[in-house]
This record gives structure tokens, sequence and C-alpha cells, in this order.
């Protein structure tokens, strides 16, 4: 590289900025130590103009005002801050819903949901406040980049990237220091190292620290959002959620816009202890890793939801959704948001969803979700039908035998073959 930007490294691939092209950077800013350096390091580097933007997804106990003022005397240019919650619930949290999206068998993918929109946001505001390059925190080891960068690529080829934290080889002790030189506050600077933390409306993960050891079971102070189960009432809760066309629109009969009915699902169940997941994950980028996450309000809006899609939906429809559920958060895990196949499936998602409609009551208890009544006018269930002491007049049981004959033929005779 030249010397007049010693720390910044070769690009390898064509959305990356070479240093002579960055003049005007929009900063994806949290306010944290990291993204504070690099405001700092960016203007230091590349001699550029920085200006900020924070994205409110609905990560609790922000103080976006104290962000800003920040960002500000750190030298930004400018700094918005965008309240993305309403967007985010409607155009990212609700296709996960219809999904049922899980990744890995317990990620409500909250991380995942969240960076396309970031990035989108960026992306906006880079263009609208004339920058030609974007900069983001994330590592080289995670699916973050990832997810940020293939959005940018894929909806702005015009800008560049950089991703300082990937390249600047300085170590946390070293940018503390830095930090301390350029008069960047720093809290609590001496004590161990911090989690890595990442929340929004659906959800929190913590990484790093002991959490790296597998054979470590989760310490207390990891929760930050939901009670110990141990510390959780006495007395159960009992909470309803209605659904209309796969979506939740009212929280025990009242009817709340999403973001709302979300917060305050997740501060119940927050209460009662549910919603912490210790995972083992595979990451996109190859590594193996284990996340804590808290996960309250989608330990109960998931499982209600597919218990309701299920009471609606034939035994094929149920037995074929579960795959396009796995492909959805798959996906959206992977990065690839804008993905048309995504499109595709958000389309049978949203056909399969037009009957999902009706009411799921939840018991919360010590840490424990449970779904105990069910209510949809949709329902491919009748009563008479199911019950032991009537008969219903759909069909006779006389006619089972005549189908139990004919299903189980093939494999009446694979048996007696193997057993001959
Ligand atoms: N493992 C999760 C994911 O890949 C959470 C990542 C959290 N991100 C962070 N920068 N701490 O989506």
């Amino acid at each position: 590289m030249t010397s007049e930007h010693p720390n910044t490294t070769p690009r390898t691939a064509s959305y990356e900025a070479d240093p002579e092209q960055v003049h005007r950077v929009l900063l994806l800013y949290s306010g944290g130590l990291d993204t504070s350096v690099m405001l700092k390091w960016i203007q230091d580097q590349y001699h550029a103009e920085v200006i900020c933007l924070t994205v409110n997804l609905g990560q609790p106990g922000e103080d976006y005002e104290v962000i800003e003022g920040k960002a500000l005397q750190l030298g930004a240019l400018d700094c918005h801050v965008v309240d993305a919650r309403e967007e985010f619930a409607r155009e990212y949290l609700t296709p996960a819903i219809r999904a049922n999206a899980l990744y890995g068998g317990g990620y409500p993918l909250f991380t995942a949901l969240g960076r396309p929109l970031i990035a989108k946001l960026a992306v906006e505001h880079a263009r609208m406040a004339g920058c030609d390059t974007i900069a983001h925190g994330c590592t080289g080891k995670g699916n973050d980049q990832v997810r940020i960068e293939a959005t940018i690529a894929t909806l702005a080829p015009e800008l560049k990237v950089i991703a300082p934290v990937r390249s600047w080889q300085m170590g946390r002790e070293e940018e503390i220091a830095y930090a301390r030189e350029h008069g960047i506050p720093v809290k609590g600077g001496t004590e161990a190292t911090p989690y890595s933390i990442d929340d929004n409306l659906w959800g929190r993960s913590s990484e790093g620290r002991w959490i790296e050891d597998l054979a470590h079971a989760p310490e207390d102070d990891v929760f930050q959002l939901v009670t110990r189960p141990e510390d959780a009432p006495d007395d159960p809760e009992h909470v309803e959620l209605t659904f209309e066309r796969g979506v939740p629109v009212a929280l025990n009969g009242e009817a709340l816009a999403l973001v709302e009915l979300i917060e305050r699902v997740a501060d119940i169940a927050a209460r009662h202890g549910v919603g912490i997941i210790d995972h083992i994950e595979d990451r996109i980028v190859g590594l193996k890793v284990r996340d804590i996450y808290e996960a309250p309000a989608a330990a109960i809006v998931l499982p209600a939801h597919q218990e309701l899609e299920r009471l609606v939906c034939t035994i094929h429809q149920n037995q074929f959704k579960g795959q396009l559920d796995r492909q959805w958060a798959y996906l959206v895990y992977a990065g690839l948001w804008w993905e048309p196949l995504r499109a595709d499936l958000d389309a049978y998602m949203d056909h399969v969803n037009e009957r999902v409609t009706g009411r799921i009551g939840t018991k919360l208890y010590k840490g424990h979700a449970r779904v105990v009544t069910r209510a949809s006018a949709n329902a491919v269930y009748d009563a008479s039908l199911a019950s032991f002491s009537e008969s219903g007049g759909l069909f006779s049981q006389s006619a089972s035998p005549g189908f139990i004959e004919l299903w189980s033929l093939q494999s009446r005779m694979a048996w007696r073959l193997h057993n001959e």
C-alpha cells in the first residue's frame, strides 16, 4: 500500500475501496468502542469526511442523543439516527414469523434479519449524503460482514466498502490505547473483555469470554433481558395471541401494532424466565461457535404461530412447509436476503398464511412456555370426528380395516422377504 495509507490493506473484492477512492464515508455507528475508534481512524488514515448512521431496531436501553453527540464530538460531519423499528417488524419479522424462522433448530435470526435492513439504510443514506464508501465494524470471522457487504454490493454496485476492524490489526488493548490518545471515552477499560453483544426487538446475543468454553455452563451475568428461571414468579401466567393471516395482531384481546405487541410479549416472557437459548451454530464462514441468546418474544410468538398453522393446514401441507421453512431460515442466516428464491418462498408462505387466523393461548412458568389453548374458524378439525364417544358423519370406522390392509401392503411384503 501507499505510504500515505500505512494501515490499510490492498483490496481483494471488487466492491472494496482503494484508499484513493475514499473521500466521504458513511459509517454504521453504534457508539461503542470499535465504531468510535473507527470514526477517528477513518479521518486519520484516509483524510476522509465521515457521516454516521445509527439505526434503532429496538435494542433496549440505548440513548440516541448521547450517541449522536459522541459522533459529532469525534468529528463526524453529521449523525443520522433512524428509527426503523416499524419497518423491521413489517418487512422482516412478519415474513420470519410466517416462515417459523429458526436456524439450526434454535436461533430466531434476529441479527440476521436486522443486517440487510441496516445495510439497505446505509445505502440510502450514503446516496443522500453523497458518500462514495460505506464503513462497518464487523470482524472477518462472522456472518455479519457477509450480510452487510452482500447487501451493499447487491443494492449499490457504485458504492465501495471498508471494514477497518477486519484489517487494522489492533487488539483490544491497542484499541483502548488509541481511544485514550484520541480523546474517545472508554468505559471501564481495565476490566476483563466484555461479552460481544448484538440486540434488537427480536432478541439479544452474547458471544466471547467463557461462552467459547463449551464445558462452561452459562454464568448469570450474561442474562440482561431474561430473568433467571429460578427467580421467576411462583404463579404461572397465560398469554393469548390473536393472529390474522399469520401475524400477531392482539395480546390478551387488546389490538396492538406489531412493534408494541412484540415489546409487551418480550416483557412478559422475560419476567417468567422464558427465551434462553444456549446454541452451537455452524457459521456461514466455516466456524462452529457457541452463542447465548435471549429471545423472549420469539419464544412465545413462533411456537404459537406454528401451532395455529398446523391446525389450519392439512397433513400434506404440514409435512411440506417445514422443508421450505428451513430453506428460508438458511438463506436469511447466510446473508442472501435479496436472493430471488427468498421472494419465491415468501409467495408460498404468504399463501399458506392466508388461513392462519385464530387465537393461541400459552402458559408461562419458570422458564417454560407451553401452548394450552387453540381456536380458529379455519381449523381442519371436527371435534365430533375426533371424539371417542361419537361417530361422525364424514367417514365410517368400518372402512378402516380396508385402508390398513392396503396402507401396510408393501411394508408387510418387505418384512416377509427379509425374514424368510
Ligand atoms: N450468531 C448470530 C448470527 O450469526 C449472532 C451474531 C451476533 N453478532 C454480533 N456482531 N455480535 O446471526
